[in-house]
């Protein structure tokens, strides 16, 4: 056979940190307001405001950290505009994302509660472009500090008596571009005397997050490693999978997310393949200055970045999600999972309505993503103990583009099962794979399988399970191996007792 995957099922030294399955909601066209937040008074079910369907969805996929409120928006954020009375809240321009009116209805205290219906862990990113020092050192003293504060007893006013305890904070988003157009020597100075200020109170250890490189920018990496590593515990990544790097593109450039020829789907799939380069290369600088690898790399923007939906506002980076995004997220993901020593979170972009999304919303009606079924099958990684695993696969090709047709990961879960996952790349042919657990004997598989018949299949309101994992049981198991015949398009998990 000519793809391989081995599974060193008797290695394995650390976890697969569950938040490399995080998510990422910012104020951008419907994500927040439609997507997730519809208000007490909405039609649509919900609680205190909450879509209950979408946050329903995302448990369903144990989503297990969310970044708020931005992107470029958490540097014009200014979080008191966003607590108190709805009734009195101070609108402002969201100017990065079309130029409208932002209510501020959905604030601190509705994101705290989302997260606590979802079960996440609440990410904040903070305001360093255009927020001050003593804006986020308040903003802080606010979540975090009990009681007898001007701050906290604000907090206590608006509702909420114990503190938030807010553990994940990233200190400015972006600085390179959106939020601040800074030099990485410059920014270094600057994350520096804000974190200064982002103080542990109350006996909560904040996991400072601090702005990382864009794609390759490995001289910010290198610069940041030197300068500030001492204060960060995080450093963040964004690279998304698209036609091209710039956010400037054009219309055309960007690629329609629905009817694109192959190579386009090849381009794509090459791009989120140059992830583990990107990662593999920011690892090894974090290497030569943090050999104990305690300083996490943060993947917290990643996913694929497509036109809009034809008749939709062109800052509202609403779009569909078809086989291609799945395998987008499978790729990436067995990457994370592979680098999971340094790669400690990741959150795709954006949870609702906004470019890779895991669910869609219409009015009342919901659907859920190719992307979010993978997010699915894959969730049994989260918090098992990564496996080593070796792969040999036959090449996909199409015009200039050319890449591995298989990628995979494994790990094992606390009762003794192994998760492989696995795709297929090619559009035409079927992979033949022969999988080695060594070191097992095969008791039981099972295995889910996320298959499309064309690129260009997605999801509508009115069709919402063209794509949905189905059962798989197209493998043959003997000893410690499995041969199995993975259809073109496909994402396949398989859980393994021995
Ligand atoms: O996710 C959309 C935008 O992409 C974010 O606001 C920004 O951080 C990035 O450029």
């Amino acid at each position: 056979m000519l793809n391989k995957i081995i599974v060193q099922t008797e290695s394995g030294d650390h976890k697969i940190d569950k938040n490399i399955y995080g998510h990422f909601a910012e104020h951008l066209g419907r994500c927040i307001y439609d997507g997730i937040w519809v208000g007490e008074k909405s039609s649509i079910p919900n609680i205190r405001g909450m879509r209950k369907d979408v946050v329903e969805a995302l448990k369903g996929i144990k989503a297990p950290v969310l970044r708020w409120p931005g992107g470029c928006f958490a540097d014009e954020y200014h979080w008191k505009d966003g607590v108190g009375s709805r009734e009195e809240r101070r609108p402002m321009v969201n100017s990065n994302w079309g130029g409208v009116v932002e209510d501020n209805q959905f604030g601190t205290h509705e994101f705290f509660d989302l997260c606590e219906q979802i079960g996440a862990e609440p990410y904040i990113c903070g305001n360093v472009g255009s927020g001050t020092i003593h804006e986020m050192q308040e903003w802080i003293e606010y979540m975090n500090w009990p009681d007898s504060t001007p701050m906290s007893e604000m907090r206590i006013r608006n509702g909420r008596k114990e503190p938030f305890n807010i553990k994940y904070f990233g200190i400015g988003n972006e600085n390179w571009g959106c939020g601040g157009k800074m030099t990485p020597e410059y920014y270094a100075s600057v994350y520096k005397r804000y974190n200064t200020f982002v103080r542990d109170y109350n006996g909560q250890k904040i996991f400072r997050i601090a702005c990382g490189p864009r794609n390759d920018d490995y001289h910010w990496t290198d610069v940041m490693m030197r300068d500030a590593r001492c204060c960060m515990d995080g450093l963040a990544l964004h690279y998304y999978s698209r036609m091209f790097s710039s956010g400037e593109s054009t219309t055309e450039e960007r690629g329609s997310a629905t009817d694109f020829p192959e190579d386009e789907w090849a381009l794509i799939l090459r791009k989120a393949h140059n992830t583990e380069e990107l990662v593999h290369r920011h690892s090894a600088i974090m290497d030569r200055y943090d050999p104990e690898k305690r300083v996490a790399l943060i993947v917290d923007e990643w996913g694929t970045w497509f036109e809009v939906e034809p008749g939709t506002h062109p800052r509202f980076l609403y779009q569909q999600n078809t086989m291609r995004d799945a395998l987008v997220a499978s790729i990436s993901l067995n990457i994370f999972n592979e680098y999971s020593d340094r790669v400690r979170m990741a959150n795709i972009a954006q949870t609702v309505n906004v470019l890779q999304a895991m669910v869609l919303t219409d009015g009342p009606r919901m659907l859920l993503t190719p992307t979010y079924h993978v997010f699915d099958m894959y969730k049994g990684h989260q918090d098992a103990t990564s496996l080593p695993v070796y792969t040999e696969s036959e090449q996909y090709s199409y015009g200039e583009y050319s890449m591995d047709k298989v990628s995979a990961s494994a790990s094992r879960a606390d009762d003794g099962s192994i998760l492989v996952t696995m795709n297929n790349l090619d559009t035409k042919k079927p992979a033949e794979i022969r999988t080695v657990l060594r070191g097992t004997r095969i008791k039981n598989v099972s295995g889910r399988i996320l298959s499309s018949s064309s690129m260009h299949l997605h999801n509508t309101f009115d069709e919402p399970d063209r794509l949905s994992p189905q059962n798989f049981a197209e493998f043959k198991a003997e000893s410690d191996e499995l041969k199995l015949t993975v259809p073109p398009m496909s994402v396949v998990a398989l859980r393994i007792e021995s």
